[in-house]
């Protein structure tokens, strides 16, 4: 039996991408291995958000061509976003690579083996599916399916902002209809999935291409001060009904997250679903990028910080506790001190408890090209080491806050030392000890200790744990998640 191995560099979506091309190869007979020394298909899926993704791709191509060199029969496969944005570059300087493969080819990932086996020249097939978009839907094998799943309702974003590549590797937004997007949840769920993690680069612009929604609660309103009326019902979307009727047609699902929402489209309607639906997390990942204005139109994000705190606010008026985490980027070209300064005073005004920092890199294509990259490297890490110290010192007073209260972890694996680890609704990370198998099941955990990213606590003295069926058992071989839902490459 054919053997492969599959190296993942970028978000969630990339993550979910793996899941599906591992699902065509096993469907066609591979069997996975962890050692590209043992396989006969070597593929790396691909990250393009930052500079250095490049430079990773690179020495990954040049050791795996070292075993090549060995044993020519070996192929060696690029997919995800870089395959997409340069493939006829990468084939060209990289000629041990056998085929390149975009994020909306992966269903063709069978013929492409097929022609090479008959000895075809390498293969660069990067087209985007845009009369039919297709959705490749996740199998639920057995043996496979861990607590926690995602579920793509989207793909491509139709944003420009002027720093950001994936408009040009994801390419325009396509959706998926609700029907096929609760067929997937309905069966996830009933192989043993307790919690469903919505995946769209800007998730809550979703529109049902089939139009079976009804209309949410709340849509249409507008209660905020900073937006114009006429901009927030332009910026109102479908997705607080998709909320609804998921949990409306699959209530048994424990909790439903989704990453990662534009700003713009964190409307009134969908305020109301996080107030309304017990099973959606009080949690929200939403990345702000800068606390400048100025910044934020040199960015073109297309709100204001007062319309994001406003926002903000907003959600935490009708969800107490929910918490935030958020992207931002240091360094953008004519990011002077006091622009920096004002995205300090962001934080520490809406104090995110995870935060995801990075320094501005130039990307192909994207309009921010045009400006000058002028802030020295130097001076955008000593920003983004700025910057972490304040979050840091905040996600830690939010953890020791937590110590003495109950948790509800949504237990997701055993580790090596035997301990349990999951999430709290508002992503905590938590540890605890138990006797039995709590994998998928809902732990109400007395928190004891906070360390810097995680929690530690004891099980609740008389909590029984129900008994757990095989098939929620996650195999050793179901890949580990990453823990936090955050649409962040290397
Ligand atoms: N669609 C998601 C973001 C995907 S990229 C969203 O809009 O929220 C994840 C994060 O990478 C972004 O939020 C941004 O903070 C960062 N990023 C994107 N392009 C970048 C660049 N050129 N340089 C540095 N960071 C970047
Ligand atoms: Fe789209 Fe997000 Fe990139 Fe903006 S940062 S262009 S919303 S993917
Ligand atoms: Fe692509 Fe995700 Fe990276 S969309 S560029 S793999 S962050």
């Amino acid at each position: 039996m054919p053997a492969y191995t599959l190296v993942t560099f970028g978000c969630q979506m990339n993550q979910h991408d793996s899941d599906r091309i591992g699902e065509v190869l096993r469907g066609i007979g591979y069997t996975e291995v962890a050692e590209p020394a043992q396989a006969d298909l070597v593929l790396l899926n691909t990250c393009s958000i930052r500079e250095k993704a490049e430079q990773k791709l690179r020495s990954e191509v040049g050791r795996i061509g070292l075993l090549k060199r060995a044993r020519p029969s070996l192929l060696i496969g690029v997919a995800g976003c870089m395959a997409q944005q340069e493939g006829e570059r990468l084939a060209k300087r990289m000629p041990q690579i056998d085929f390149m493969l975009g994020p909306d080819n992966i269903g063709e990932l069978p013929s492409i083996l097929a022609e090479l086996e008959l000895g075809a020249p390498p293969r660069i097939r990067t087209v985007f599916d845009l009369d039919a978009p297709q959705f490749l839907s996740a199998q639920a094998e057995p043996g496979r399916v861990g607590a926690t799943a995602f579920v793509t309702i989207m793909k491509g974003c139709d944003e420009r902002c002027t720093y950001c590549v994936v408009p040009y590797t994801r390419g325009p937004e396509r959706y998926r209809t609700a029907r096929e997007i609760l067929a997937e949840i309905r069966r996830l769920v009933d192989a043993g999935v307790r919690e469903v993690t919505l995946l769209g680069q800007t998730v809550n612009s979703y529109r049902d291409p089939a139009g079976s929604l009804p209309v949410a609660p709340g849509a249409g309103e507008s209660h905020f001060k900073h937006t114009l009326r006429a901009v927030a019902l332009a910026d109102e979307s479908e997705f607080p009904a998709l909320l609804r009727a998921i949990c409306a047609e699959v209530p048994e699902l424990a909790r439903l997250r989704y990453t990662s929402p534009h700003p713009r489209h964190l409307t009134w309607s969908l305020i109301l679903a996080h107030r309304d639906l017990p099973a959606l997390a009080r949690h929200v990942h939403l990345p702000v990028q800068s606390g400048s204005d100025r910044l934020l139109k040199r960015m073109l994000r297309r709100y204001t910080v007062d319309e994001y705190v406003e926002r903000v606010d907003a959600l935490r008026s009708a969800v107490p506790g929910v918490t935030l985490s958020t992207d931002v980027i240091v360094g953008f070209p004519g990011e002077t001190r006091e622009d920096f300064a004002a995205t300090l005073a962001l934080a520490e005004r809406v104090k995110f408890t995870g935060f995801f920092g990075f320094t501005y890199s130039e990307r192909p294509n994207t309009p921010a090209l045009k400006l000058e990259d002028d802030v020295p490297e130097a001076e955008k890490s000593a920003r983004l080491e700025e910057i972490f110290e304040l979050t840091d010192r905040h996600r830690r007073e939010h953890l020791e806050s937590l110590i003495g209260t109950t948790e509800i972890v949504l237990v997701e694996r055993r580790g090596k030392n035997g301990d349990y680890m999951g999430r709290s609704e508002r992503n905590e990370i938590v540890h605890f000890a138990c006797t039995g198998d709590a994998v998928g099941q809902l732990v109400p955990v007395r928190i004891r200790e906070a360390y810097n990213n995680s929690l530690r606590g004891d099980v609740e003295p008389g909590f029984v744990l129900a008994p757990n069926p095989e098939r929620r058992t996650a195999s050793p071989a179901a890949p580990a998640r990453r823990a936090l839902p955050v649409l962040a490459g290397p």
